[in-house]
């Protein structure tokens, strides 16, 4: 009791703290919006590109530092590293008003050390550790001059076409809004303020995930409860989790492009989730919305994006040449531009920078964090719990490091840069290629001096020809065992990186064909950045690991696997579709009035008549080294109100000979509603770690906001009735089920 008291009074202290501190932030804004002329207020609202590696088509080339020195630049990317940042930031000081600098930057998935693609880390359904993997790369950006990251990525996609599905969590809206909670609490750390904490950015507001047909950049079409159900709710996560910043989108959002969308930016954001961040605009997004069609030139589209609510530009420059104008013919009213500093001028004064514009800039601290040995081992336990045991007959694997020969095969083998991934950070001055460890290098790491690895490359990733696939059979025969490493080249994955036709590139699976056909076991490793279609492999090969892209340390990651020295957990966090035609395919479909019965059911059912109903691998799937039991599972009641708390428990127990991990996952069903519910929904999930033999007991507690849903009215609401209660491997392997009743 005592500890509560204390506990109550020290976070009362902590708030009253926190609310005095940003009253007085706001009096000090007040007074320097008097100060500020009208240029210097859309100074800080324009964001210009460094001279580091642009990553979109560069707007602006004049000269910057006589803009910062006129106060009519507040923020920039690519520009990074202490020294680098801190030669800027001397010449902000050199301002006027003296205005800070923002530096931001696309800090995706690490920043030196670089850690799995997002969309990998969510396969691990390791919250804890995707949390890490913010926290250490904010660590490392913000020891590097940086103040601001362009993540987290939160689109939900359903389209694998779609090249920056890798930069997400994947399908599902549940899974997605705990990552994008998980990955905004890392990257802001103890908060901002703090000199390791660097500012999220939940991105793209909204739907950008939804292009149609998968293709970067396109429309977007959706009814609203679809973009409340599916699409809005990681933004809430990432606002809820205290988000400073938002960013746009490329797309329209049913006609209306998102950067001069009103109803997303002012009235859902600021307004309904009250957000006192600012949102930035995408790459040049604001003066595309002439190319959209929506506005004349680019003074019109200056207006309708401030008048949307879109604070700052990145790199249009639409507002620099335009808002002086529209202030002045009075088409914006000079308090709208007003709040919009507010906003920026507010993370500035949370960073610290008005106290200490460089305190982000620290050589010394730069040099010891971005060389941190515990980061590198960091990077490769979250690349192992990363990686999908797709399938494991007669258990092929784990190997034996005795194995005499192992052969390594194929085009990525011994993929060096690959291995980061798309929007990886280069830095400058940095040798990667000694950085990264290749697969050939950590399995040569982990056989024994009897044992020999042999390499042939088969063919390159594109592998148009088979002229070097005898040599890749003849390297097969003399070895024990074969691994086949294959997939995509990590810029074929990524911003404006969309394929109509994501099958295995080439003739890369004809080399495996070759390769199975000597009869040796095979083990195929496929990298890449989305899900690819692999039809024949899948059917055929006894063995396959999905490795997405993994980061630094992605060849000892993957040997840890392969050798049995940690048993892989992860679980697909998207559907993987049989073939193209199948896409969009997700778990959470509606049942239909004329739904499938089992996989080849055709006959006026909703189905294609050319293809299997099921997709290739599910969402929610991946196999272990070990194998588990579920059993006695208790509801504690089987009727609730609405402000019940229904309490579900149940046994898992590892069944096999090795310790390993299970991911608990639980499903519902909304059996009848005003509005037709999906066949289910995650709605849960806990990753337990067991040993052989181990039982343990799990715990979930279902309460209305679990049964909850956007009704006709688009009210968020629980409606009574039967709900299906589903405890599962996978969203198609469920192993425990019954149901309850929601009364009134
Ligand atoms: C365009 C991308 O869509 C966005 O995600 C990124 O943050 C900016 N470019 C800056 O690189």
């Amino acid at each position: 009791m005592r500890l509560l008291k204390i506990i109550f009074s020290v976070t009362i202290l902590f708030v009253s703290f926190t609310s005095a501190q940003n009253a007085n932030f706001e009096k000090k804004i007040d007074a320097l919006l008097k100060r500020m002329t009208i240029e210097e207020k859309i100074g800080q609202l324009t964001q210009y590109s460094g001279d580091r590696k642009a990553t979109g088509p560069v707007t602006f080339k004049g000269d910057s530092e006589k803009l910062i020195r006129e106060g009519k630049i507040g923020a920039m990317l690519n520009v990074i590293g202490a020294d680098y940042t801190r030669r800027y930031q001397e010449v902000a000081m050199q301002s006027r008003l003296k205005i800070p600098l923002l530096f931001g930057q696309d800090v995706i998935h690490g920043f030196k050390t670089t850690f799995p693609i997002p969309l990998a880390e969510a396969a691990s359904w390791d919250l804890e550790a995707i949390e890490r993997s913010a926290r250490l790369a904010a660590v490392e950006a913000s020891a590097a001059g940086l103040h601001w990251t362009f993540a987290p990525m939160v689109d939900i996609c359903r389209d694998p076409r779609w090249g920056r599905v890798m930069e997400g969590a994947g399908e599902d809206t549940y899974l997605g809004s705990r990552i994008a909670f998980a990955r905004v609490r890392g990257f802001q750390g103890r908060g901002l303020g703090n000199v390791d904490s660097v500012m999220a950015c939940a991105k793209h507001f909204a739907a950008y995930g939804a292009a149609v047909g998968g293709r970067d950049y396109n429309s977007v079409d959706m009814s609203e409860r679809q973009l409340w159900e599916t699409y809005l709710p990681p933004f809430k996560a990432a606002a809820d989790a205290g988000a400073a910043t938002f960013m746009n989108s490329f797309n329209d959002l049913n006609g209306i492009p998102a950067t001069g969308n009103r109803y997303l930016q002012r009235d859902i954001l600021k307004g309904k989730w009250n957000f006192s961040g600012f949102v930035v605009s995408d790459w040049g997004s604001i003066g595309e919305m002439a190319a959209h069609g929506y506005v004349e030139d680019r003074r019109a589209a200056a207006l309708a994006a401030i008048t949307a609510g879109s604070d700052m530009d990145m790199e249009s420059g639409a507002y620099r040449d335009n808002l002086a104008g529209l202030v002045k013919t009075g088409e914006v009213p000079v308090a709208v531009v007003d709040d919009a500093v507010r906003r920026v001028l507010r993370k500035k004064f949370e960073l610290g920078l008005f106290d200490d514009p460089y305190k982000f800039s620290d050589p010394a601290r730069e040099q010891r964090e971005l060389n941190n040995p515990e980061h590198l081992a960091f990077a490769r336990e979250i690349a192992r719990k990363s990686i999908v045991l797709l399938k494991n007959e007669n258990r092929t694997l784990p190997l034996s490091k005795d194995v005499k020969t192992v052969a390594l095969i194929g085009p990525l083998a011994k993929a060096v840069r690959d291995n980061h991934g798309f929007w990886s950070v280069e830095l400058p001055g940095v040798d990667y290629d000694k950085l990264i460890v290749t697969q050939f290098d950590g399995i040569k790491n982990k056989l024994g001096s009897d044992s020999r690895l042999l390499y042939a490359e088969g063919c390159d990733v594109d592998c148009r020809t088979d002229e070097k696939f005898a040599g890749a059979v003849e390297t097969a025969r003399q070895a024990d065992v074969v691994i086949l490493s294959v997939g995509e080249r990590a810029n074929q994955s990524g911003e404006a990186k969309s394929r109509s036709n994501i099958h295995l590139p080439g003739m890369q699976e004809e080399l495996i064909r070759k390769i199975q056909a000597t009869g040796k076991p095979v083990v195929v490793l496929i990298n890449a950045g989305r899900p690819l279609v692999f039809d024949w492999t899948a059917d055929n090969v006894p063995a396959i690991l999905y490795t997405w892209w993994l980061g630094s340390e992605a060849g000892n990651a993957i040997a840890d696997v392969l050798f049995g020295d940690y048993n892989p957990a992860a679980r697909l966090p998207i559907t993987f579709p049989r073939t193209e035609g199948q896409i969009p395919i997700y778990y959470n479909h509606f049942n239909t009035g004329r739904p499938p019965r089992g996989d080849d059911s055709t006959n006026y059912v909703s189905a294609y008549i050319d293809l299997k109903n099921s997709p290739r691998f599910p969402f929610g799937f991946g196999l272990s080294y070990t194998s588990f039991e579920y059993r006695d599972l208790k509801l504690d009641k089987k009727r609730m109100r609405a402000n019940d708390k229904l309490e579900v428990s149940l046994k898992v127990t590892n069944t096999g000979r090795l310790a390993g991990e299970e991911v608990v996952q639980l499903y519902l069903r909304d059996r009848v509603a005003s509005v037709v519910r999906p066949v289910k929904e995650l709605r849960d999930f806990r990753k337990l770690a067991l040993r052989p033999g181990e039982t343990k007991e799990v715990r979930f507690v279902i309460d209305k906001e679990k049964l909850s849903f956007y009704d006709q009215k688009l009210q968020w609401t629980a409606e009574p009735g039967r709900f299906d209660l589903m405890i599962g491997a996978s969203s198609a392997d469920i192993r425990l089920s019954d149901s309850f009743e929601l009364v009134d």
